[in-house]
């Protein structure tokens, strides 16, 4: 297996924490891009996603890029998700293409699917297309239209990921506790670390919209045979495995 210099953007971020190290054990060399330095990465670039500048300094030398910075959560469209979340990847995305990178992975998440949930029964398919509910879903599907046209017209090798809920923190986890029907959607740190990898070592793909979840606690809200097929990740996880913390009361 080839060994890949990845730049990892929003390194120092909950997702970033979980995928570097996963990436840095399998022997492929990580550098970080963030607003803030992040734990355990030695080379680490300080920068805005906002400055095209910084990102093509940060591209410098890597071959692949895993594009998790930004906005994480729904909120101020002018002054924050369009520029982390828009502008970012606009960014990013042109300065692949410059750096000529032989792999962009990209941060969507399962939000672009919140406008199903009360309109038709789950589970939710990549073919059944999106629909947000909130502006951050929409710069998600505004990433995956950007990684799709950046591959098809200029050749880059792109995987978008839906990504189903990180519990970031134990509050977060507790949060999921208490509401069991959101268990479904829990996608592990170690699932995470999994997947990541398994998407950067992927061979032959041109452009697809893959799923990021662990196993389905009860029922399968997504269907996560696309991510068996193009990349051979099979989750390992069922709630609330793999995870670095434990609920705050336990
Ligand atoms: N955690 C989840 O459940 C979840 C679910 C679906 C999708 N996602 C997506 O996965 C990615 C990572 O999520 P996370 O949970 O690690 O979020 P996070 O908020 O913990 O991390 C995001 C990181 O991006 C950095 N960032 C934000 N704006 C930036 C800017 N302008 N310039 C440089 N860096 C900037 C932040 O400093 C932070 O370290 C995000 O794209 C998020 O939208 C997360």
């Amino acid at each position: 297996m080839p060994k890949y210099r990845i730049l990892v953007t929003g390194s120092s971020g909950a997702i970033g924490k979980a995928v570097a190290p996963a990436l840095t054990a399998a022997g492929h060399y990580v550098r970080g891009f963030d607003l803030s330095k992040s734990p355990n990465i030695e080379d680490m670039h300080i920068g805005n996603l906002t400055d095209m500048q910084a990102i093509e300094k940060a591209m410098d030398s890597m071959d692949t890029l895993v594009h998790l910075g930004a906005e994480s959560n729904d909120c101020d469209f002018m002054s924050r998700l369009l520029p982390a979340n828009i502008v970012g990847v606009y960014n990013v995305m042109d300065s692949a293409k410059r750096c000529k990178l032989r792999r962009v992975i990209l941060a969507s998440s399962m939000q672009v699917y919140n406008g199903f949930w009360k309109r038709r029964k789950p589970p939710f398919k990549i073919e059944d297309g999106a629909a947000p509910s909130n502006h951050y879903g929409v710069t998600k599907i505004f990433s995956e239209s950007m990684g799709q046209m950046y591959s098809y017209k200029f050749g880059l090798s792109v995987i978008a990921v839906r990504i189903g809920w990180f519990t970031r923190t134990p509050k977060e986890l507790q949060e999921m506790t208490d509401s069991p029907g959101a268990q479904n959607y829990f996608f592990s740190h170690d699932d995470a670390g999994r997947f990541f990898l398994k998407a950067v070592e992927a061979e032959g793909i041109e452009y697809c919209i893959l799923p990021a979840a662990s196993k389905w606690n009860t029922k399968e809200v997504f269907d996560l045979e696309p991510a068996k097929k193009a990349i051979g990740y099979e989750p390992k996880d069922t709630f609330p495995e793999g995870l670095p913390f434990k609920l705050q009361n336990t």
